[in-house]
């Protein structure tokens, strides 16, 4: 892949978040995620690649954008499979809440798990932490193992969860060994990248989110030189008839090679409302500001963006009007 992509890549998210920022706290997450499924679309089409949606907005029958198996891109350039989640957090944008992100990930063609829309276990650390951990393992296992790696007391180990009724029992695992906890209302993928980022005073991601989101954080993480660890949770007949259909063992460990294999990948995200990581968009008039992550497997650069875009020069999608 063009290293040239990356920057290109962010354009992505920008869009994606300029365009869907309007949305916050308007209580329209179907709105929002079709005005950053729109814009995400349209300056996809711009870049030079022959991509493949692996991971998107859902079936060609279900989503009329960025549906798996769309293509992108202009159509010279690189072979790549494409995932895209355009608005990471779309309740809590809606809301006018914490961690929306414009995410996206690209790898070389076949090397993106095909992730089923279903939930998955998940474990991720961030580079210090790597290779200790074990999503089979007990939760009291993990913490020692991670409190170790990083030189610390258990009691200073923070763990990031989503606040769901079905992670009580981790919940109080966690409690029971002294850690702490981030409860996050959303946005799993921000959880696991944030475990990369000291200044985040996060150490491990626990618990079940979507498994699309585990593809993309496996991104982020590989770029990083972290580890995420999943487990596909098909919650019923229908959900693991679909993974024995596309040959995916629910018992086995996705590991960071079965989740990103190869040793290129680019991940892109912008905020859309502030979180620990990237700040949301700032409409300030005439212009807007944007906080953007890239970074890239293959050279480990990680590069924070800050945009300024002059609203009368950016096409439809970042029109001051509704
Ligand atoms: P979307 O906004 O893309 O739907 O995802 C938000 C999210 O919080 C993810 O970060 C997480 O993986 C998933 O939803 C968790 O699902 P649930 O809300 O069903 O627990």
């Amino acid at each position: 892949m063009e290293r040239s992509l990356s920057m290109e890549l962010v354009r992505v998210t920008e869009g994606a978040a300029l365009s869907s920022a309007r949305w916050m706290g308007r209580g329209k997450k179907d709105e929002a995620d079709d005005a950053a499924t729109t814009a995400m679309r349209e300056v996809f089409n711009t870049v030079p690649m022959r991509g493949t949606v692996v991971i998107g907005e859902g079936e060609m029958d279900e989503a009329p954008m960025l549906y798996i198996g769309e293509e992108l891109g202009t159509g010279d350039g690189p072979l790549v499979d494409v995932a895209v989640d355009p608005v990471e957090g779309t309740e809590t944008l809606a809301a006018g809440g914490w961690n929306a992100l414009a995410v996206l990930a690209i790898a070389d063609k076949g090397n993106l798990l095909h992730a089923p829309d279903m939930y998955m276990d998940k474990i991720a650390v961030g580079p210090e932490a790597v290779g200790v951990i074990d999503i089979n393992a007990p939760v009291i296992d993990n913490l020692k193992a991670v409190a170790k790696a990083k030189n610390k007391d258990i009691e200073d180990v923070v763990v990031t969860i989503l606040n769901r009724e079905r992670h009580q029992e981790i919940i109080h695992q966690i409690r029971e060994a002294g850690a702490r906890i981030k409860l996050i209302d959303n946005g799993d993928v921000a959880g696991a990248i944030n475990t990369a980022f000291g200044h985040t005073g996060v150490d491990l991601l626990l618990g079940s989110g979507g498994a699309p989101e585990g593809v993309l954080a496996a991104v982020a993480l590989k770029c990083l030189g972290g580890e995420i660890q999943g487990k596909l949770l098909p919650q019923n007949d229908a959900e693991l008839e679909r993974c024995q259909k596309m040959g995916l063992d629910v018992n086995k460990v996705l590991l960071m090679e079965d989740l990103v294999k190869g040793d290129d990948a680019i991940f892109a995200a912008t905020g859309i409302t502030d979180g620990e990581l990237l700040r949301g968009v700032n409409y300030q008039g005439k212009i807007a500001t944007t906080h953007s992550v890239v970074m890239r497997a293959l050279s480990g650069t990680v590069r924070f963006i800050e945009g300024t875009h002059t609203l009368s020069k950016k096409p439809h999608w970042v029109t001051n009007k509704i």
